[in-house]
């Protein structure tokens, strides 16, 4: 290319999964297909700068956070651009300044990979649409997504909302192994502006990382009827989003978090990550619905932390049992209200 430099933006949500993602073939490719609800305030903000560089032999970037620098990100960063070096070409004749943050604390337990990488991902497809004549709107999200993907698998079903699916699946047109796309179908109105209170339970450092959990689904002995059951609640959720029944919305997802743990449990090695506060939760969420017909539900990712799902009608009186009975098993007290959100900002 023959720019010599610039800067772009994004910021670009979290995102929490009804249908999980867990297990991957070679590439970031997905065992299963998943769909999630893209975070409206969770997200991470991201400048890359760039600049022509003589030497064409190495990657070269810095990285900060929040304006510290952060060598440690690195080598996560240049294993990113390994991957996705034969998709950018230029990637070697620009030095990049990385500069991130987040709307949510560091080390929260939330993870930020899938709101950092995405972010980082429409940063350098941007820099590729400076580069090069025409790229059309739909590809460029397209390939900023394919690129999230090599970064952190759920990263790729940051960019867009309110729902996105990201894997093949045969009631689905377009949907595809190798990036998100946007739900194509109705969505009942009884799920516009849901709410998602994450419950900050655990901000220690992962027991397990993703890469490590993913793999210890190779040769897992219900491997093979987990992938089928996600296919399944897949093909389910579409009824269930078009009607808007809660009650079957609720059973799907939470089974979801609980089989997804259940997979950690029963891999070789084993793994519990949910703590006991998570535990208490729960069991409090099932009694508030037992006991009041609230259409609140939980779902989980890799970690301790438990999202708190419930309809925007709800949020009063949720908010209200949040505080009074949910908010003493968070470590330090700490929640985040979020809710349903529409994807990355070029800012
Ligand atoms: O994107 P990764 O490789 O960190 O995997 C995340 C997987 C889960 O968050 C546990 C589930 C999901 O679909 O997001």
């Amino acid at each position: 290319g023959s720019v010599e430099n610039g800067s772009f933006t994004w910021s670009s949500p979290s995102n929490i999964a009804l249908v999980k993602y867990w297990g991957k073939k070679e590439n970031q490719i997905p065992e299963n297909p998943s769909i999630s609800f893209t975070l409206n305030d969770c997200k991470t903000t991201t400048k890359l700068s760039f600049s022509k560089k003589e030497s064409k032999a190495n990657f070269s970037f810095e990285v900060f956070l929040d304006e510290e620098k952060k060598d440690d990100f690195k080598p996560k960063i240049e294993t990113f651009f390994k991957r996705i070096e034969a998709y950018l070409p230029f990637l070697k004749q620009y030095h990049f300044k990385i500069e991130t943050s987040n709307t949510f604390p560091h080390s929260s337990g939330i993870a930020s990979s899938a709101s950092g990488m995405s972010a980082l991902a429409l940063c350098l497809m941007s820099v590729e649409k400076e580069l090069v004549e025409s790229v059309s709107d739909k590809l460029f999200i397209q390939k900023a997504s394919f690129l999230a993907r090599l970064g952190s698998g759920s990263a790729c079903r940051s960019l867009e909302g309110d729902l996105v699916v990201w894997g093949k699946h045969d009631a689905i047109d377009g949907s595809s192994d190798l990036f998100g796309v946007k739900y194509p179908f109705e969505v009942h109105e009884n799920f516009k502006n849901y709410q998602d209170t994450i419950l900050l339970v655990d901000k220690g450092e992962k027991q397990v990382s993703s890469t490590v959990g993913h793999n210890l689904m190779h040769g897992h002995p219900f491997a093979q009827e987990r992938f089928k059951q996600a296919n399944k609640n897949l093909t389910d959720i579409i009824s269930i989003l078009k009607s808007g029944d809660l009650d079957r919305f609720i059973a799907l997802v939470e089974s979801e978090a609980l089989t997804l743990h259940a997979m950690m449990m029963t891999s070789m090695p084993y793994f519990i990550l949910m703590k006991p506060n998570t535990l208490e939760i729960i069991n409090k969420i099932w009694a508030f619905r037992h006991n009041t017909g609230s259409k609140i539900c939980f779902t989980l990712d890799a970690g301790a932390n438990v999202h708190v799902l419930y309809p925007e009608i709800e949020s009063e009186q949720v908010l209200e049992f949040i505080k009074s009975e949910l908010v003493v098993y968070c470590q330090k007290g700490h929640y985040i209200s979020d809710r349903i959100g529409f994807g990355a900002k070029l800012l």
